[in-house]
């Protein structure tokens, strides 16, 4: 269990160091289409291109499996686990009813990541569904893709409602990615979880609002 926790902390801490990279070149979409467009495009090839981010690209992908799967793992056991133990300790019941709504944000958020990985990944990555066109310079226009699947207003509805559950999820794994690691100091729990809103406050806004500001440009 304690193995399966750190895992999960550790991959989470990770994919909160990539939520912060994504967000910051997702920035670039709010500048002047003649500035963004460039680059945007030019950010988005070298992440294609460079070997160093490939490798990085395989840890995240497999990040997102091994947090996934043993938080399903570790979520599956605590229900397990619930009857007897709760009628007998109310904290523990808190607790449960944390990982339990986890389980459920988390699943949100990979029901997201699957669908927007269909749309943009596969497509610029893989070269699958319609084909990616290409800018002045010889880039795949990753702009043009991501402008034109914002004009939808429904995708952009869901991007943005999903920005609760993701800002949510955010703020409670990053306060217990560290408890679960072994930091105990009581003053530094109180700076975590000051930290753990406001990162959560901004990665929620941030990745709520882009979509609807591309919308409306
Ligand atoms: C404003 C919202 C967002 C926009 C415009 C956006 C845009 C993109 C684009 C264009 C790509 C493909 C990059 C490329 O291959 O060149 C991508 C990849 C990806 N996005 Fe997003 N994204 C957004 C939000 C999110 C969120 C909220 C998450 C996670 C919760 C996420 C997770 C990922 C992942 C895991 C990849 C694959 C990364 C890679 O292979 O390099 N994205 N996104």
């Amino acid at each position: 269990m304690f193995f399966k926790k750190s895992i999960i902390a550790l991959t989470g801490l990770f994919l909160c160091v990539f939520l912060v990279v994504h967000l910051s070149a997702n920035c670039i979409l709010l500048l002047p289409e003649d500035i963004a467009r460039d680059a945007y495009n030019s950010y988005s090839t070298t992440l294609r291109e460079s070997s160093f981010i490939k490798i990085i690209a395989y840890i995240l992908y497999v990040s997102i499996i091994v947090h996934a799967l043993y938080a399903l793992l570790i979520t599956l056991k605590n229900r397990k686990a619930k009857p007897q133990k709760y009628v007998l300790n109310h904290s523990k019941e808190n607790s449960a009813w944390a990982s339990k709504n986890m389980g459920i944000l988390g699943t949100l958020i990979l029901i997201f990541i699957i669908i927007h990985l269909a749309n943009f990944w596969a497509r610029i990555k893989l070269g699958l569904g319609e084909e990616v066109g290409m800018d002045a310079f010889g880039h795949k226009d990753v702009y043009e893709v991501t402008y034109s699947l914002f004009q939808n207003i429904y995708f952009v509805l869901f991007y943005t409602l999903i920005s609760i559950p993701l800002a949510l999820h955010l703020h409670h794994g990053l306060k217990s990615a560290f408890k679960t690691l072994g930091f105990y100091h009581k003053k530094g729990l109180q700076i975590i979880a000051k930290i753990a809103l406001i990162y959560a406050v901004i990665m929620g806004v941030g990745f709520g609002i882009i979509p609807i500001i591309v919308y409306l440009k």
